[in-house]
């Protein structure tokens, strides 16, 4: 697999990240003018953790809870997941026993009081995120997924995902941009270097 090949070639060093902007209409605040949803996608590894960062100060993401789908850019397979789960399993017969092979895959946060084994920090309150002022830690919801198959473009990168949503009406959702990696906080007392 390319991920693979590419990961023991050299550390990941690569966050996507993206932004979801309130673009008007019923979900647009004058409190809150700049408020936006942040998604981003840290590889580590051939693990990918994806976080939704609310940072909006008073807007909720209300049940039924956010959708986060995508394209891939390639036939890129999700072997298994922590956290959350694809909508659809698809056509895995290429990949048999594969979470999800689908295009245009949608995940859904796992619900709460799913077993242990399944949830990650931040994981699992059914896609509600809370608003940054209200609790700044359940503002923020993750998942971890184990990619493969990327399709890497000729310096040997994966290609971006696009065309993501976070399926929360009235917002609207850049492509994703690549960042310097960073040290990120997970959950209370872990640290990772992407
Ligand atoms: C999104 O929110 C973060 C945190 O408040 C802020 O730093 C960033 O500038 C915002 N982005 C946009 C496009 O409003
Ligand atoms: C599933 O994918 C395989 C391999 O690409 C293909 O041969 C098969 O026709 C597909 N099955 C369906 C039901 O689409
Ligand atoms: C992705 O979004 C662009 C711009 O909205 C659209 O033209 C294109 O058809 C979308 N691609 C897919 C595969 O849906
Ligand atoms: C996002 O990227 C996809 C694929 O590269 C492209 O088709 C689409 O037009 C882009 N959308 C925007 C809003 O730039």
């Amino acid at each position: 697999m390319e991920m693979e090949k590419w990961a023991a070639g050299r550390r990941m060093a690569l966050i996507l990240v993206l932004l979801c902007c309130v673009f008007g209409g019923d979900a647009y605040d004058v409190l809150d003018p700049t408020g936006n949803i942040t998604i981003s996608w840290d590889f580590q590894e051939i693990k990918v953790l994806v976080s939704l960062h609310n940072y909006q100060l008073y807007r909720h993401v209300e049940d039924p809870g956010w959708r986060l789908s995508w394209f891939w850019a390639g036939d890129e397979v999700i072997y298994d997941t922590t956290g959350a789960e694809a909508t659809e399993q698809g056509n895995c017969s290429l990949f048999v026993g594969a979470h999800s092979c689908e295009k245009h895959p949608v995940m859904v946060d796992l619900a709460r009081g799913v077993p242990y084994a399944r949830q990650v920090d931040h994981c699992c309150r059914g896609g509600v995120l809370s608003s940054l002022t209200q609790n700044s830690e359940a503002a923020t919801s993750a998942f971890l997924m184990h990619v493969g198959n990327f399709k890497s473009s000729s310096d040997g990168i994966p290609q971006k995902p696009f065309n993501f949503s976070h399926g929360v009406p009235g917002y609207r959702c850049s492509n994703a941009t690549m960042v310097a990696p960073t040290r990120t906080r997970i959950g209370k007392h872990r640290h990772v270097q992407a």
